[in-house]
């Protein structure tokens, strides 16, 4: 990776003599267990011998020497630790004559989750239904630990965060209901207290997200050349829930200053922006996105955050009552690379979080800001659990469809889906049918005739002659709060879906 020289040489010279940390190790952090090693990082003299030491209260568990680069940037690898604490860490700096140290508190080892999108995961908890609720409980989850960049933009890539918002805390209802849309997020903050309550070990939580930004401004160059994009000399006003558009700015100084960290995962609330920017390239930049990230931390991190790591997302929910077009419903739709679930052969190691049955038209932050954040959360890290945990018997995904029958004599559809469904209610528009050539579909309700374990059956008499296409909840607003028709037994919504029969397999037509 071509990284900026004379970035490096300015930090370097910023850096001082000054033996000190990269900005995100502090006191009170979590850094990754093992089987994977954590990566502590940060400046001190040109080739000096640094040592660093891990304590147990007074017993030193682990001793590392490594010697400064010439940037004045040292770099240690620790040995994989155990999941507990408290730790401290001492860092001690021999140049010449001379002898510093510094040292890191309270610290654990735990899994590292970086938080990142736009401004549905930089919605605090105070901003949530039950806000008071959740933020009375925050601290009974001492070994949560929360840390908040702050919101930054480069032309180059950084090589650490220029400012940080909320260095690394124990949480706090004070440190998680910091204002609105500031820290600490709420998806990541429940879905780092759902984790902890399953896996009751610590859980450190890095946010870094921006209201109002699109894929672009979070993807290398590298990465969105892969998608045809290229230079971008747009520049766009910037306001507070509006950030900044243009290409990499936010991938240059708000992810690439993270990649020396080790993560155990990433999750993602984004896309939003989208839906009036690049739509359809989003089943491009997406994947393009993940894939370039895996590939940088686990680069980054000198092969310690997993090459192909867990990447959990939030398909997006609802805003506008009233469509004016149908951005929604294809964001969704390419959020999963096209095949309406995850993880699947372009999105390996992904989990999802269906949305689009958790509106909120009353939310005081404007409907495409829902306020229902534990729902959210808790689908998240059920598939966390499945994805990055390998529990195997934690159901994840809602029903997707397997099988369409189409019986044009009997003008029946009958939809076969992967699980057991609950069907919530009847309904006559969530389901739709083509007609006509794929290409030229104008989409016609049909109503649910029955639905019986796996199978729903349709009423067909949109089609007079052959039924080429169907979808489900192709719309941005399909149903009322929690209130979609299906549902699987664990009360997880199906996910939207669109499918022609001309191009698929699993379509029966007699
Ligand atoms: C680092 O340690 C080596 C071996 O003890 C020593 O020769 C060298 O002078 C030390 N370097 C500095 C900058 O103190
Ligand atoms: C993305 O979606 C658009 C619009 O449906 C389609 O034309 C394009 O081929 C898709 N690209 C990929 C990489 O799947
Ligand atoms: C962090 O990782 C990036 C990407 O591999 C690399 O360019 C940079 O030099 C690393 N920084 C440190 C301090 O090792
Ligand atoms: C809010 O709390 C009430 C009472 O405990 C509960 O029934 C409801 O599900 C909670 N809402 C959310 C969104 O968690
Ligand atoms: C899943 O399996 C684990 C271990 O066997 C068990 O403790 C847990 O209760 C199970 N969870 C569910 C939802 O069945
Ligand atoms: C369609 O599904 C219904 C309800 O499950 C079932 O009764 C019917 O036999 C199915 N029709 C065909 C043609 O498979």
């Amino acid at each position: 990776m071509a990284i900026c020289l004379l970035c490096m040489l300015s930090w370097a010279f910023m850096a001082g003599a000054e033996l000190r940390f990269a900005s995100y190790f502090a006191d009170h952090m979590v850094l990754q267990k093992g089987p994977a090693c954590a990566v502590l990082w940060g400046y001190g003299e040109s080739s000096a011998n640094v040592t660093v030491m891990v304590y147990q209260s007074d017993n030193i568990v682990m001793k590392k020497m490594v010697q400064a680069e010439v940037f004045r940037i040292w770099k240690v690898v620790l040995t994989a630790m155990p999941q507990g604490g408290p730790y401290s860490i001492v860092v001690r700096q021999f140049y010449e004559d001379e002898v510093s140290s510094i040292m890191l508190r309270d610290v654990y080892f735990g899994d590292v989750w970086l938080c990142s999108g736009q401004s549905n995961m930089e919605m605090t908890v105070s901003q949530i239904f039950n806000a008071s609720k959740e933020l009375a409980q925050a601290s009974h989850f001492p070994y949560v630990r929360v840390f908040t960049a702050s919101l930054a933009q480069s032309e180059e890539e950084l090589l650490d965060l220029p400012d940080i918002d909320l260095q690394w805390s124990v949480p706090t209802a004070e440190n998680l209901g910091h204002g609105d849309f500031g820290y600490f997020s709420a998806v990541c903050w429940l879905f780092g207290r759902y984790l902890y309550e399953t896996l009751q070990y610590p859980i450190g939580l890095v946010e870094s997200s921006w209201g109002g930004t699109p894929v672009e401004a979070w993807s290398s160059r590298r990465a969105l050349r892969k998608c045809g994009l290229s230079e971008d000399h747009r520049s766009f006003p910037v306001s507070l829930d509006s950030g900044p558009k243009e290409y990499s700015v936010l991938w240059n100084a708000m992810i690439h200053p993270l990649l020396n960290m080790t993560f155990q995962g990433v999750v993602w609330y984004q896309g939003e922006a989208n839906t009036a920017m690049n739509t359809d390239l989003y089943n491009c930049t997406f994947p393009a996105l993940i894939e370039d990230w895996r590939e940088t931390f686990h680069e980054g991190s000198v092969g310690q955050t997993e090459r192909s790591f867990p990447f959990g997302f939030v398909q997006l929910s609802t805003d506008r009552l009233v469509e004016i077009d149908d951005s929604f419903p294809r964001i969704r739709w390419h959020q999963t690379a096209d095949y309406g679930y995850v993880p699947n052969t372009k999105m390996p190691n992904t989990f999802m979080a269906v949305a689009l049955d958790l509106c909120d038209g009353s939310s005081p932050y404007g409907s495409i800001h829902p306020r229902d954040k534990q729902s959210v959360a808790y689908r998240l890290h059920l598939g966390a659990l499945a994805v990055a945990y390998g529990k195997e018997n934690v159901t994840f995904q809602g029903p997707y469809p397997e099988q369409v029958l189409v019986d044009a004599a009997l003008k029946i559809l009958n939809v076969t889906y992967n699980q057991n469904i609950h069907l919530h209610h009847m309904d006559s528009k969530v389901f739709e049918v083509c007609c006509s050539d794929p290409a030229l579909c104008e989409w016609n309700t049909i109503a649910i005739r029955t639905a019986s374990f796996r199978t729903v059956s349709l009423q067909n008499i949109a089609c007079p002659e052959t039924v080429t296409g169907l979808r489900y909840a192709w719309t941005e607003w399909p149903c009322d709060y929690k209130q979609c028709p299906l549902y699987n037994l664990q009360s997880l919504p199906a996910p939207p879906f669109i499918s022609f029969s001309h191009n698929n397999p699993s379509w029966v037509v007699s």
